[in-house]
């Protein structure tokens, strides 16, 4: 079975073809972050213009990449949601007119869901429930996943999530956008303990997070130091420390709460090596296992939605899930529990 993802919740067009037998058989990526940079973030309406521009082209590439004809592909998985609702709206109309055109079913997928199931791509793939830390720049959640669509969340982020603030701490640094790779590449060669932040909201219980508190504090550190490389990349690397140190402790308490042995860490952030390593740790020392998307799909693409497209229709086949109502609709916000 083959299964045609396309993802443009945001300002990437992703497209991918998964085959059941072989996997992700080809995949393609355009990313708009050039288009952004001059205005420090996403423009909405720019975005949607331009998945506009490149969503047919990359599907014919993909196409073509994977020596397929559109009587070789038996569904189409787009992004229904959460996201912008203008660049949805590209992907979800592409996607159910494609569909209706081949005459195949399509499938509306979650985005938060396609980069839970991202570690599912790999050779080494996590058996369920686990944990999963979903990390990126517009959601930080901790989920307690049972089985496919059985989602509990456990805790999430009460103001920025945290590649937000990565984002926007580079943005305070001078690093540009989105700066949450720049910000972790400096703090390579910042000293350790040159600096202390807090690690937000973790003298209480609960599985919640707070980042925002934690750019106002880098933002005195930069204003008040001597703006050289090394004391940037000290205060860099005492960020970088303090969320990835706030993270651990609450993927802790949750692995505890919930007596899981799996970690499954997924969305932009979890790109992040020394979040990587101090999470692989962790779960080393608890005789478990942490797992990660390969880094390319650490952050949104299409083959992640191409997988929940088909773990969805496989779900249907099997007699356990349901299609999309026949109304076309994208869901700007939707939480995952809904699923
Ligand atoms: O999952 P994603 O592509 O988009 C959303 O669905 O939001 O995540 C993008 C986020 C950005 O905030 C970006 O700065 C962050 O992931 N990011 C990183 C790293 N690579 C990407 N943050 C920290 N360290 C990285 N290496
Ligand atoms: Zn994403």
């Amino acid at each position: 079975m083959k299964i045609l993802g396309i993802e443009t919740s945001c300002d990437e067009t992703g497209i991918a073809i998964y085959d059941s037998e072989q996997g992700i058989i080809a995949d393609a990526l355009y990313s708009q972050i050039e288009l952004h940079e001059e205005y420090g973030g996403v423009v909405p309406e720019l975005a949607s213009r331009d998945h506009v521009r490149k969503t047919i082209p990359l599907i014919k590439q993909v196409m073509q990449q994977a020596n397929c004809k559109k009587d070789d592909i038996d569904a189409i998985a787009y992004t229904k949601g959460p996201g912008l609702i203008g660049a949805l709206f590209v992907g979800v109309g592409v996607g159910r007119s494609l569909a209706y055109a081949w005459d195949i079913p399509a499938i509306g997928v979650h985005h938060m869901e396609g980069h839970l199931l991202a570690p599912l791509l790999e050779e080494d793939k996590p058996d369920y429930p686990f944990v999963a830390l979903l990390v990126s720049g517009g959601h930080t959640l901790l989920v307690d996943v049972k089985a496919l669509g059985e989602y509990q969340i456990l805790g999430e982020s009460i103001d920025d999530a945290a590649g937000e603030a990565f984002d926007k701490t580079a943005k305070i640094m001078g690093l540009g956008y989105p700066g949450g790779p720049a910000l972790s590449k400096l703090a390579e060669t910042g000293r350790a303990g040159t600096y202390k932040l807090p690690r937000p909201m973790t003298d209480r219980p609960g599985l919640d997070f707070s980042f925002s508190g934690l750019k106002t504090a880098v933002a005195t550190l930069y204003h008040n130091s001597d703006k050289d490389e090394q004391s940037l990349a000290d205060i860099a690397h005492a960020f970088q420390e303090a969320v990835v140190d706030t993270i651990y402790i609450k993927c802790r308490r949750a692995l505890e709460q919930t007596g899981h042995k799996r970690l499954v860490v997924a969305g932009g952030v979890s790109a992040n090596v020394s979040l990587r390593e101090k999470l692989s740790e962790l779960l080393e020392s608890k005789g478990g296992k942490a797992y990660y998307p390969r880094p390319k799909f650490c952050t949104d693409n299409g083959a992640m939605i191409a997988y929940a497209g088909y773990a969805r229709y496989k779900a249907v086949l099997e007699g356990s899930g349901q299609f999309e109502e026949p109304a076309i609709r994208a869901k700007p916000r939707w939480p995952i529990e809904e699923l």
